[in-house]
């Protein structure tokens, strides 16, 4: 049986950073601060969001985490500039390693594209960035109304992959997700997409550290 590999999308096969260049534009010297407040307080809202039991959509909350932003480092922009930047997040880019890897991993193995994002929002990603045909199946959390780290959200991707943990892997450049995986059974790689990331040092470790996906290749055995 062939082993199924679920890419979290943001962060991970798709750069979140790719927003710099308008931010650059609109808010400056400011931009890179802008960007990753924007996205730390994106996922806070999407942990806050799954705890509570208070479901939207991920987008609902990159739109308040933009609002947010904006208040926090007293930048003002218009309603347009705001939506010129949410627009943005719909065709950001993806990593330079993703185009040479994916079209080799599938022919090995079953990809799975595995996000907080909503359906039509990272079906529309993937086909932005030409990577939509690598996978076999595209699981995202509206199907069922909460975000990773819910448990629940994992064993949502084995009913609907039709699979057993033993025979499932998780990459991600995102802490939160890779020991939200392994806390309940699955393999996951950390892809640690800048010298500078940490990972939490909760006691629960990746299987596998990478810095490249192509790494995949020879190291899920
Ligand atoms: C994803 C984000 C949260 O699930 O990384 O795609």
């Amino acid at each position: 049986m062939k082993i199924n590999i679920a890419f979290d999308v943001y962060g991970t096969l798709i750069d979140t950073q790719g927003v710099l260049d308008l931010l650059t534009d609109l808010v400056g010297n400011q931009a890179q601060i802008f960007s990753d407040t924007w996205r730390s307080k994106q996922l806070e809202y999407s942990f806050r969001r799954g705890l509570m039991q208070r479901y939207v959509h991920f987008s609902v909350c990159t739109k308040d985490a933009l609002n947010f932003t904006c208040d926090s480092l007293k930048v003002s922009l218009t309603e347009t500039q705001k939506q010129q930047l949410l627009d943005s997040y719909s065709f950001l880019p993806a990593f330079s390693d993703v185009e040479t890897a994916l079209p080799k991993l599938a022919q090995k193995y079953r990809l799975i594209a595995f996000s907080n994002g909503e359906s039509n929002s990272v079906h529309g990603l993937l086909n932005n960035a030409n990577i939509s045909d690598y996978f076999s199946e595209v699981v995202t959390a509206d199907e069922i109304n909460t975000f990773k780290p819910d448990p629940q959200i994992y064993q949502h991707l084995l009913n609907r992959i039709d699979s057993q943990a033993k025979d499932t892997w998780l990459i991600s450049s995102n802490p939160f997700d890779v020991i939200g995986a392994k806390s309940f059974g699955l393999h996951a790689a950390w892809l640690k997409r800048s010298p500078a990331a940490v990972f939490d040092p909760w006691g629960i470790e990746p299987d596998i550290e990478i810095g490249q996906l192509e790494e995949l290749l020879h190291n899920l055995e």
